[in-house]
């Protein structure tokens, strides 16, 4: 009898790393399916899948997740307003756990003993990746073949041009990773943080200079926090998500320069255009505080905050992660209206706003009308509301210039 071979699903981006990894396993006796997902990141899968064949892949699996991307971990994403560190729209890190979870249900489905991605030892998304992978089933074994032969760039390339291995041009100057989401731009000429970008490292926008030098307007409509229509026009998200992001880019907004804290414990300057997701977001927390409480804001931010570090982390196996986004969706609840906005050479600015549920009341805030505290009212206030401040400075004062510890009548 003879023995079996030994088979594993390749996550496959037609990249230099995964095309490499092909070939490697193959001439280790390795059977491999590659999959390769859509993203809405503009790739054409038929040369992807040819090159996968080309580089000696069994099988090959395309599969369009767009939808189920948008719907399942952009439209959290929103709803969080998650901008790790304040700047990174997490769109890497959300892809991996559904492209994880894709490799787990082929793997099954083809009996294979293995998956594998193309992440080198230094970076997050391999975090991400093993961890999703195990999470849903602990018996499927992670190969990552970069980890295990450490190979500079320059290796890589002569592996892959001694076994006849077609490289493209685009793949060699940055290491990009793409989805309708955001693309993230590392290496190269990048990782010099006090040199500012060069223009080719950007795809999906202009530069502000380049930018129209006439303004333009536009509205999103959001319904419980989803973005529903733009410019008075309704679509689905991924539709939305599209638009926006040719919109926005192309007045030069949305590029993102920043120092990023990574999982294994480095800085790296980090690189990304994400035009919808910067628009989309500025424009979700406008309504937001124009619908929520203030306690319900500050508690928000908390929340947002530790769903977008789980989800960066590569924790969204983590039962936290379920429960926050529970909550964040009941939160988004009366997150409906319409955000205006205007777009000028690289500026994203809010404009407008309106919603059914606006705790905003002309008739209380206005200066001109309506309710206007008496003094009386006004002083009775301010009186209870600055208390603790008043009475402990007088307090402490009395006694460091006393000595005496009696304190009862020094304010009221
Ligand atoms: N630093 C980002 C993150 O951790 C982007 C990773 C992008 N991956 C890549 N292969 N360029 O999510």
């Amino acid at each position: 009898m003879s023995e079996k071979i030994p088979k594993v699903v390749l996550a496959y981006s037609g990249g230099l790393d995964t095309t490499v990894a092909i070939k490697w396993f193959s001439e280790n006796g390795v059977e491999v399916v590659t999959f390769t997902a859509e993203l809405g990141q503009g790739v054409e899968l038929e040369r992807i899948e040819e090159r996968a064949y080309e580089a000696g892949a069994i099988k090959h699996y395309s599969l369009d997740l767009v939808d189920e991307f948008t719907q399942g971990y952009v439209a959290p994403a929103i709803l969080a307003n998650a901008m790790y560190e304040g700047e990174y729209p997490i769109s890497s890190a959300l892809s991996r756990p559904l492209i994880a979870s894709k490799l787990v249900e082929i793997a099954e489905k083809e009996g294979a003993d293995a998956v594998a991605h193309g992440c080198t030892s230094k970076g997050n998304d391999q975090v991400r990746f093993d961890i999703t992978v195990k999470s849903l089933n602990p018996g499927l074994k992670v190969i990552a073949p970069t980890r295990i032969w450490r190979w500079s760039r320059h290796q890589e390339l002569e592996y892959a041009k001694s076994r006849g291995l077609k490289i493209s041009e685009s793949h060699k100057k940055y290491s990009i990773d793409s989805n309708i989401w955001g693309r993230s731009i590392e290496s190269g000429p990048l990782e010099d943080p006090w040199t500012e970008p060069p223009e080719d490292a950007f795809e999906w926008t202009v530069s502000p200079e380049a930018a129209p030098s006439e303004p333009e307007y536009l509205s999103i409509e959001f319904d419980e926090g989803i973005p529903a229509a733009l410019n008075g026009e309704g679509m689905d998200l991924s539709e939305l998500v599209l638009r926006l992001n040719s919109i926005a880019g192309r007045h030069g907004v949305g590029r993102i320069d920043h120092m990023e804290s990574r999982i294994v414990g480095f800085k790296s300057r980090e690189v990304y255009e994400a035009p919808a997701a910067v628009t989309i977001i500025k424009a979700h927390m406008d309504l937001e505080k124009t619908v929520l409480t203030r306690r319900e804001l500050q508690f928000k931010s908390l929340a947002d905050r530790e769903w977008t570090n789980l989800v960066y982390e590569g924790l969204w196996g983590e039962p936290l992660r379920e429960g926050l986004q529970k909550l964040i969706e009941s939160m988004n609840k009366y997150v409906c209206g319409e955000v205006r906005l205007k777009l000028f050479k690289g500026s994203l600015r809010v404009v407008g706003r309106r919603s059914e549920y606006a705790l905003y009341d002309v008739s209380i805030a206005g200066y001109d009308e309506g309710w206007y505290p008496t003094d009386e009212e006004a002083r009775g206030f301010i009186g209870a509301w600055g208390l603790y401040a008043v009475t402990s400075r007088a307090v402490r004062r009395y006694v460091q210039e006393t000595g005496v510890r009696r304190s009862e009548g020094l304010v009221a």
